[in-house]
């Protein structure tokens, strides 16, 4: 059998999706503020000047504004020492009216993403990053938050329908924020997951396709600009992509542009269906940043 070319992917509209949930999200804020006369709060800490950084900041403060939610960022010099940051940490901690703080990584060199994490109150941990809600995502009981961008890949699929339970999902990429957590998720007895998961990364070397080509369901995540070519895929796999990448393209006033860990334009006649970027999964992780500070406040404050 020879394969046509003139097949072309359902494109998962991501951005539609989250705008439904941020809706949906909006009323129930509307529902707690009405009960409590508080609203939902969140602490973004910002470290420096990073340029991505900053703008995924003000996406997702923007965002919180949106959905009726109170929100803050806290800037701090590059120069900031560990020992002030953690103290800002710890008052932030001991405030009861801020129920979710989000540290945006990366941190300078001279201060420990560890030492942070570790110091932010787990119950405000709406990243999941905290050993304490890893911990607990792994066992996949009690209240814990999971990272917000697997979390949003999670609730992507279950939203558009797409059957995880029993599927084999391929995801590549083996970070702490998206590539472990999301293998943790999807192999929960529970709705929207239940797959059979392989976590593959560079360790597999020249093996790579051999495992891609295996998936019902290819996750990229590796943020390698378009890594992930049409003869990786199966015929009418699934493929969602969670890479950011910024290229240069001098066609475009700002002279880069943003692309995803998958040649797109390649792979769209080999998968039954798959995420744009932008467009798919980040406007998911924004909506999973709101989901979590608002469960955030009402684990705190809903009887
Ligand atoms: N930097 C890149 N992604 C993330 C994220 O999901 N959370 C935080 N805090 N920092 C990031």
């Amino acid at each position: 059998m020879t394969d046509s070319p003139i097949n072309i992917a359902r494109i998962i509209d991501g951005k539609a999706i989250a705008a439904k949930i941020r809706a949906e999200i909006k009323t129930e804020a509307e529902a707690f503020t009405k009960t409590t006369g508080i609203k939902p709060r969140i602490v973004f800490i910002l470290v420096g000047n990073n340029p991505a950084s900053e703008i995924y900041v003000r996406n997702k403060g923007l965002s919180t504004e949106e959905a009726g939610f109170s929100h803050e960022t806290l800037r701090f010099a590059e120069t900031i020492s560990e020992k002030d940051l953690l103290h800002e940490i710890a008052k932030l901690n001991a405030d009861p009216l801020t129920h979710a703080l989000l540290c945006q990584m990366p941190l300078p060199k001279h201060i420990s993403e560890e030492r942070v994490i570790e110091a932010i109150d787990p119950a405000k941990d709406i990243d999941g990053f905290h050993p304490e809600n890893v911990g607990r995502l792994s066992i996949g009981k009690g209240n814990y938050f999971a990272p917000c961008t697997p979390q949003g890949v999670v609730e992507m699929m279950l939203r558009d329908n797409i059957e995880v339970s029993g599927k084999h999902v391929v995801i590549v990429g083996r970070s702490n924020i998206v590539g472990k957590p999301l293998a943790a998720l999807l192999v929960q007895k529970a709705k929207g997951a239940n797959a059979i998961v392989t976590l593959a990364h560079t360790g597999a070397g020249n093996r790579l396709a051999e495992f891609t080509r295996s998936a019902d369901i290819l996750i990229a995540a590796m943020g390698v600009a378009h890594a992930i070519k049409a003869d990786m895929v199966q015929r009418g796999a699934v493929v969602i992509d969670v890479g950011q990448n910024v290229i240069p393209d001098a066609a475009k006033k700002s002279g880069t542009r943003l692309v995803g860990d998958v040649d797109y334009d390649a792979v769209k006649h080999v998968a039954s269906a798959i995420t744009p970027v932008p467009g798919g999964v980040g406007p998911m992780t924004i909506a999973m940043v709101l989901r979590n500070t608002l469960t955030a406040a009402q684990r705190m404050h809903v009887r």
